[in-house]
């Protein structure tokens, strides 16, 4: 009995063995070397020295299969503090590799280096990688695929192609000086001159269309197109002329399939669509533009373009010949009807496990502000609505990043006086949150607070827009974690009527919800990946005006379950 109890064993142990061998073979290291610099990009023409990763705008893509490991050596040589973050890259316990600057690192500082190491565990699709420091942002980013493992497929049939679609959004100006100079005077900053597609305006810009990005399809054939917005401060829609495009994936999550003409994607987001050359040999644009949802806001209302080009469409340059690509109607700026019809779309591929029991309901404001001008500034500095300076909150705290110390830093070495814990679980006053509210409401407290959660606690998420100033529709983007959109709607949430609404089926899994303009969205996460994790609006201008927090989660108590500790060449302050 004995013997055959060690046999059984042993047998175990060798599967058990064999297979962690299995796994380790398989998986790959990939490395990478990033080099932060200056170099002269032309755009609509003039000359700039936008900083730039490797002298390439857009950045490098990076390319892994799900279990990889990326290591990747930053080095910074341009002038300014940068760091970078892997957008919707779970980072489970690695928050030391996560990136936003004094919240998990310290920047790197022009003549330093930092490598980022980290594995992708059960994320498949579309994410990407940008600077997380100032708005350098603007120009350091590139497309980060995720493909099955090696033997694994797609749940769709393999296409043809496959095309990564960054939306960018470019200034006819230094990005850093706009953001400088709205802190400077207090107002919006400048809006940007043109949106891009990886990184080219397109034909409706001036001296942009000898450069237009043309993607190639053939007749019946699928490209799988991973469309990214990388803009800095704007929704977008995105449409393709004369073609429908099957949604199977967004945020590195697969999704059940859904037909639509056209998209909307918040800064930060992704979507994964299939497009099939299903019509007349031909040139056709692709097209994004604003979804503008805030009111009385200035805002880039330019068009940019790339081209689907079939391979046998007839050639432009031939026989003198210019075939002008038919142009796809784009939705009104203001369009949310079509957004909400869109996003409700979205559910999980599969059944998935929402959690149901909830330990902690939380309850967060999320919008603007205006501070009133402080007694010793000049009206130059108080150039917002009626003297005032914008700022924007979440529970009425505008957040504060620190400027000496990494909030993770701080907190894992109990040092004061950087981050308090009291983040509140619900909005300090209760208001029409979506109403005609009161000026007397406008000013929020500047701090730096987080919420602590513990170690595998089930979160639930009410984030709710204020029309304070302007209500719009924010993206809200949380790091170290995937969460379940359960529901959305319009109005100020109401727990007794809205709870029946939630789908706790198949919701879909992102990184980041836009929460509808005037309205409500609702996330579910389990909290079972320590660190610090900023949670905030992916609209650069709002982050920079405070609206954000973090959550503090603690460590478990198994192996795996804290947070690894800090590397060796962590740059500190
Ligand atoms: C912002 O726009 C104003 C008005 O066009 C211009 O005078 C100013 O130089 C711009 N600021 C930056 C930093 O480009
Ligand atoms: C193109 O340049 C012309 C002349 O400088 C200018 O009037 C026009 O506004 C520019 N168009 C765009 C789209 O920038
Ligand atoms: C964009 O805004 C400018 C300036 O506000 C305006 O003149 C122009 O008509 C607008 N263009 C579109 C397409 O709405
Ligand atoms: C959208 O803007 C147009 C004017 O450009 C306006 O007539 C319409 O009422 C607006 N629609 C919504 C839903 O705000
Ligand atoms: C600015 O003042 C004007 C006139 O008092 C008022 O109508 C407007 O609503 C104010 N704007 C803001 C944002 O408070
Ligand atoms: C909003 O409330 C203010 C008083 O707080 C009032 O003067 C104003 O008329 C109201 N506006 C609307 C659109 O109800
Ligand atoms: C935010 O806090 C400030 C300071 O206590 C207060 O004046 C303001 O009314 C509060 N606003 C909201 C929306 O709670
Ligand atoms: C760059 O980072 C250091 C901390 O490492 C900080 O003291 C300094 O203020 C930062 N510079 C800017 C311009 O933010």
């Amino acid at each position: 009995m004995k013997s055959l109890n060690n046999v059984l064993v042993f047998a175990f142990w060798l599967l058990f063995v064999s297979s962690a061998f299995y796994l380790a073979a398989d998986a790959k290291i990939h490395h990478h070397e990033f080099v932060i610099q200056a170099t002269p990009v032309k755009r609509l023409c003039k000359t700039h020295n936008a900083i730039t990763v490797n002298g390439q705008y857009p950045g490098p893509t990076l390319e892994i299969n799900n279990g990889d490991t990326l290591v990747v050596k930053v080095t910074n040589k341009a002038r300014y503090n940068v760091t970078i973050h892997w957008h919707g890259i779970r980072q489970f316990r690695t928050g030391w590799a996560d990136g936003p600057e004094f919240v998990t690192q310290c920047p790197i500082r022009p003549g330093g280096s930092y490598t980022y190491r980290f594995t992708v565990q059960g994320q498949e699709g579309t994410l990407w990688w940008h600077a997380h420091s100032s708005w350098l942002r603007a120009t350091v980013y590139g497309a980060l695929i995720i493909r099955p493992k090696e033997g694994d497929s797609y749940p769709f049939t393999k296409p043809k192609r496959e095309t990564p679609i960054l939306l960018g959004e470019w200034w006819d100006a230094n990005p850093i000086a706009v953001v400088r100079q709205a802190t400077r005077t207090g107002a919006a900053p400048n809006v940007s001159d043109a949106y891009t597609i990886n990184g080219q305006p397109g034909d409706l810009y001036n001296c942009s269309s000898k450069d237009t990005i043309i993607v190639p399809i053939d007749s019946g054939e699928t490209n799988l197109l991973r469309v990214i917005n990388a803009a800095l401060n704007q929704p977008l829609f995105f449409k393709v002329a004369n073609h429908k495009l099957t949604v199977v994936g967004a945020d590195a999550s697969y999704t059940k399939p859904f037909t639509t003409s056209v998209l909307m994607l918040g800064p930060g987001q992704t979507t994964d669509v299939l497009i099939n050359g299903d019509q007349p040999p031909s040139r056709y644009y692709m097209a994004a533009r604003a979804y503008q949802s805030a009111q009385n806001a200035p805002f880039d209302n330019t068009t940019t373009t790339a081209i689907l080009e079939y391979k046998s469409a007839p050639c432009p340059s031939k026989k003198g010949l210019t075939i002008k690509p038919i142009m796809p109607t784009l939705p009104a700026f203001n369009d949310t009807a079509t957004v909400t019809a869109f996003s409700r779309s979205f559910k999980s591929l599969n059944k998935v496990l929402v959690p149901t029991e909830i330990d902690e309901s939380l309850f967060f404001t999320v919008g603007l502000g205006l501070n009133n001008c402080p007694k010793n500034f000049g009206s130059a500095r108080c150039q917002g609505p009626n003297g005032t300076r914008f700022t924007a909150s979440m529970n009425n705290v505008s957040f504060q990043f620190p400027k000496q110390i990494s909030i993770l830093q701080a907190y894992q070495q109990g040092i004061p006086g950087v981050v308090t814990p009291d983040f509140p679980a619900n909005p300090p006053l209760k208001f029409d949150y979506t109403g005609n509210v009161s000026r007397s409401l406008f000013q929020p407290v500047a701090a730096t607070k987080g919420y602590k959660l513990k170690y595998n606690s089930r979160v639930q998420v009410v984030l709710q827009d204020t029309s304070i100033v302007t209500p719009e529709n924010h993206p809200i983007h949380l790091h170290g974690y995937d969460f379940y959109i359960v529901a959305e709607g319009f109005g100020n949430f109401d727990p007794k009527k809205d709870t029946s609404k939630f789908n706790l089926v198949d919701p879909p899994l992102r990184n980041t919800v836009a929460v509808p303009v005037n309205g409500w969205a609702v996330i579910r996460f389990v909290a079972d990946n320590p660190g610090v994790w900023l949670m905030h609006c992916h609209l650069d201008v709002h982050i920079t005006w405070g609206l954000a927090m973090v959550f503090l989660v603690d460590n478990g108590f198994g192996e795996l379950q804290s947070i690894e500790p800090p590397p060796a060449d962590l740059p500190l302050c």
